[in-house]
């Protein structure tokens, strides 16, 4: 029924019932049922009647290949309230307004779709999308509590420019990200089952004095996802991070570092544990070599020259420590993206490297997007074309994935992969 494709798990004879509100990107959701069809997955589509205002049910007819169902009364007879959910392996609602969340928090059933979702026992993944003030809302905050305490995946929207003209979180989630979460409520593939993965995310911090202090543009958030994706494949994660404003993934041991020396002794210290190492952090490459015990007064001098020294290449020394783990790195590159990608994994004897042009609109540092190629230590190339960093960190563990056997270091990985096959048989 399921079978893994380049990006995840594909959704081959799934019963998907695709949601969709009266929001602006009921349009986007056009696009989001041609994706689902061509995974495989059958797709019948409830519309609010806000959402026909938008987008004519017609053109989700033809595209389905199903009668769209709009209405609560004129499903009535068939008692589609109960049949559809009833048949569904799983229900997205995408775009989901403020107004779908309140409802289905609080269980209010005054059409087809929230009624459905009062007697739905799937997997139910909302994606709203909604004006920026309106996402930080209290209210709206409050809605998406209960309804994640209660089981619902919400994918958060992206930030972005917004129908209003202005700019904030509130655009419908791309799909990639939909998709991501579909998969994994729909298809728990735990192929990484029994793999131990130390992952570093984030910048670090490399003090001047007590208030000042060397750092990068780093938010964590491709660390993050590749955490988040590694544990929801079955693997136990660590996930060692520089300062961000991330909130804490569930389930994942964080070990919060600041410096790249903390950041070092972490990743030293569990490299015997892992299986596989990933180095999404971005390490300050120097640091100041004197820290002033107190604040640095301008007053003081005129001018001031920072003497710095380098910082430990972690990676580098990780390799030359490490026996059977898989080595991923990744090189943050502004020109020559795979002729310094292909160095770095060379020099730092790397079996994967995911080289990211951090010029890319819409990629790389801080945004919810990366584009990148993957470099492996036979010189294949494979091209991510810009999608969410949860899709990247997918493709990135699928590779990662092929690649186990024989590190680049030259020694085999088969205990690794023994265990992994142990796990699988049992699972
Ligand atoms: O955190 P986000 O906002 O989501 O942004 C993601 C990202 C752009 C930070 C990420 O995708 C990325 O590219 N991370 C690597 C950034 C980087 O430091 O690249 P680099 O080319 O300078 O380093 C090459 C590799 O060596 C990296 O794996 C890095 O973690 C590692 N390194 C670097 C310096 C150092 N002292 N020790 C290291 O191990």
């Amino acid at each position: 029924m399921v079978r893994t494709g380049s990006s995840g798990p594909t959704l081959i004879g799934m019963r998907i019932v695709l949601g969709v509100t009266g929001s602006i990107a009921a349009y986007k959701a056009v696009s989001l049922l041609r994706t689902l069809l061509r995974e495989g997955a059958v797709v019948q589509v409830v519309m609010t009647p806000g959402a026909t205002k938008f987008v004519a049910p017609l053109t989700f007819e033809v595209l389905s290949g199903h009668p769209v169902s709009t209405g609560v009364f004129e499903a009535h007879q068939e008692m589609k309230h109960l049949s559809l959910p009833e048949q569904a392996d799983a229900i997205v609602i995408a775009p989901a307004t403020a107004n779908c969340l309140a409802k289905s928090a609080l269980g209010l059933g005054d059409d087809l779709l929230s009624t459905m979702l009062l007697t739905s026992q799937c997997p139910v993944i909302i994606a709203p999308a909604m004006d920026g003030g309106m996402w930080m809302h209290p209210t709206v905050t409050e809605h998406v509590r209960t309804l994640r305490a209660r089981g619902a995946i919400v994918v958060d929207p992206d930030e972005g420019l917004l129908a209003s003209g202005k700019v904030g979180q509130g655009r419908l989630a791309d799909e990639g990200t939909i998709l991501a979460a579909l998969q994994s409520a729909l298809v728990p593939e735990r192929d990484w089952h029994g793999h131990r993965v130390l992952i570093s995310a984030g910048p670090t911090q490399e003090p001047i004095d007590p208030i000042r202090f060397i750092s990068n543009r780093s938010s964590g958030k491709m660390g993050y996802a590749l955490a988040e994706a590694a544990q929801a494949r079955g693997a136990q994660v660590v996930l060692v991070s520089g300062p961000t404003a991330l909130p804490v993934p569930q389930g994942i041991e964080i070990v919060s570092v600041a410096t790249a020396e903390d950041m070092t002794k972490a990743m030293s210290l569990r490299l015997a544990w892992s299986t596989v190492v990933i180095m999404a952090a971005a390490v300050a490459d120097f640091r100041p070599i004197q820290v002033a015990s107190r604040k640095i007064k301008k007053q003081d001098q005129t001018d001031q020259t920072l003497a710095l020294e380098r910082t430990t290449d972690i990676l580098a020394a990780l390799s030359a420590q490490r026996t059977t783990q898989l080595l991923v790195g990744f090189a943050a590159e502004t020109h020559d993206l795979i002729v310094h990608a292909k160095d770095k994994l060379i020099a730092k004897g790397l079996d994967l490297i995911v080289a990211n042009d951090v010029t890319t609109a819409g990629a790389g540092f801080g945004s919810d997007q990366n584009a990148a190629t993957l470099i492996d230590r036979q010189g294949t190339l494979t091209e991510l074309p810009l999608m969410s960093k949860r899709a990247m960190a997918e493709a990135v563990l699928n590779k990662a994935q092929a690649l186990l056997g024989v590190t680049a270091s030259g020694q085999t990985s088969k205990p690794v992969a023994e265990s992994v096959s142990t796990h699988r048989t049992a699972s």
